[in-house]
């Protein structure tokens, strides 16, 4: 495939489906799509902790798979679908069901990490449910073995995946 040589100190539009809206934003080549979500879009949302693809807190949903938005450059999701937190149409149904779970079983906590472990465990779950596979408990703590939580307090997290899980 061949891609484009971006200028490196130019100004490049990227046009992409957030949530489901149509957005599009300015952006030099080496900006991270985590700062671009945040600054350009001003979907703040999604969280930066470590900047180098550790702690978990940027992930969001690229085309529908999870993907850390630091390890990503905002020029690479040009035409292309990105799904956060904030989900604004409300058309995530696994989504919606854990942001609930969250709540019922005190998992928010801080709130910092929160945003990246939704966005992944939405993805997986719809993907353990398209294979018929429902995750135990082992499971669910290997696929958050991804995220760094300083609240530390990973049971209840467990448990609300869990629910969700076997609903
Ligand atoms: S901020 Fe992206 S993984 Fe930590
Ligand atoms: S909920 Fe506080 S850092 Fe994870």
């Amino acid at each position: 495939m061949n891609h484009p040589v971006l200028e490196r100190e130019a100004l490049h539009t990227v046009r992409l489906t957030l949530n489901g809206r149509t957005r599009s934003g300015q952006t030099r080549p080496r900006l991270l799509l985590s700062d671009f979500l945040r600054h350009e879009l001003g979907a703040t949302g999604t969280h930066v902790g470590c900047e180098h693809g550790v702690c978990g807190a940027c992930t969001v949903r690229i085309d529908g798979v999870a993907a850390r938005a630091c390890l990503t450059l905002a020029v690479q999701v040009d035409g292309r679908q990105v799904d956060t937190v904030e989900n604004p149409g409300g058309n995530d149904a696994v989504l919606d069901a854990l942001k609930a779970a969250f709540k019922r079983h005190h998992a928010l906590q801080c709130g910092f990490c929160t945003a990246g472990i939704l966005m992944s465990s939405a993805d997986w779950l719809q993907r353990q449910r398209a294979n018929g596979q429902v995750p135990d408990e082992a499971a669910v703590r290997d696929m958050l073995s991804g995220h760094l939580c300083r609240c530390t307090g990973y049971t209840p997290i467990v448990n609300a995946v869990m629910e969700v899980a076997r609903a």
